[in-house]
């Protein structure tokens, strides 16, 4: 069964392993920035030997050098999943490609297109770009197609849209993703499970959803069929 990737927004290893604990199968899960630097790569391997696969969600931007001898080192971390901007340009996503694969050929490198804290009005006076964002979306998208990488962090409902311009077997791994009857918190478009299996997304990222809810596994199992069957759950 396809697995929605959890995002684990904790402070520290005692509430991931609290967390994690509730589960007797193996997870596919989100270390973000949050956890990984108050942590370290210890937490990478005691996540790991728990038999859990990882997103190390790091949105890596630097000078293409810089960017490649991090690589190196999450290449031997044995995650699943990592990612960088595109915005840091073509020569930065093929070295951090060439870097990540040498140490870990069957990882997944993708690069966030633009955050979805942005907006039209960002992107036109902040960044100085006649783009607007959707344009600049598919524009980065086909940059980080085009370096070569696996595919990109979007919205759910940009999803169908990058398949068509950068094909179905680029990857779109989607955050913003909701039951009906849960609070949106501070995102401001989502979708639910179902809805983002019907717009073809590949990877749903669930965060609060799932770990604020008064039965985690229960909730997980419910995303879980509503993103494999494309039905909303009765
Ligand atoms: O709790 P929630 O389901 O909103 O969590 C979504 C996760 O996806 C968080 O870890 C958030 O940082 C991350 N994310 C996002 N939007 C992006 C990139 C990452 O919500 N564009």
């Amino acid at each position: 069964m396809k697995r929605p990737i959890i995002a684990l927004d904790f402070g520290t290893m005692k509430e991931v392993k609290q967390f994690l604990s509730q589960f007797n199968e193996p997870l596919f899960v989100k270390v973000g920035m949050e956890l990984y630097l108050q942590n370290g790569p210890d937490i990478i391997r005691e996540i790991r030997e728990m038999g859990h696969d990882i997103f190390l969600d790091l949105k890596l931007y630097d000078i293409p050098n810089t960017v490649g001898k991090a690589m190196e080192g999450l290449g031997k971390l044995d995650v699943q999943m990592t990612n960088v901007h595109a915005q840091g340009g073509s020569a930065m996503m093929k070295r951090a490609l060439e870097s990540f694969k040498d140490g870990n050929p069957d990882g997944t490198l993708i690069a966030v297109t633009q955050l979805t804290s942005m907006n039209d009005s960002n992107v036109k006076e902040e960044q100085k770009s006649n783009l607007t964002l959707e344009d600049s979306v598919k524009h980065y998208a086909l940059l980080a197609k085009h370096a070569g990488l696996d595919g990109v962090v979007s919205s759910p409902l940009e999803s169908e849209m990058i398949h068509e311009y950068c094909g179905d077997d680029f990857l779109t791994i989607t955050p913003g993703i909701r039951l009906q009857e849960d609070s949106k918190d501070d995102q401001i478009r989502v979708v639910t499970p179902a809805i983002a299996n019907q717009l073809g997304t590949d990877y749903i990222v669930v965060g609060r959803s799932i770990t604020k809810a008064a039965d985690p596994v229960e909730k997980y199992r419910m995303v879980q069929v509503m993103w494999e069957s494309g039905d909303e759950l009765a």
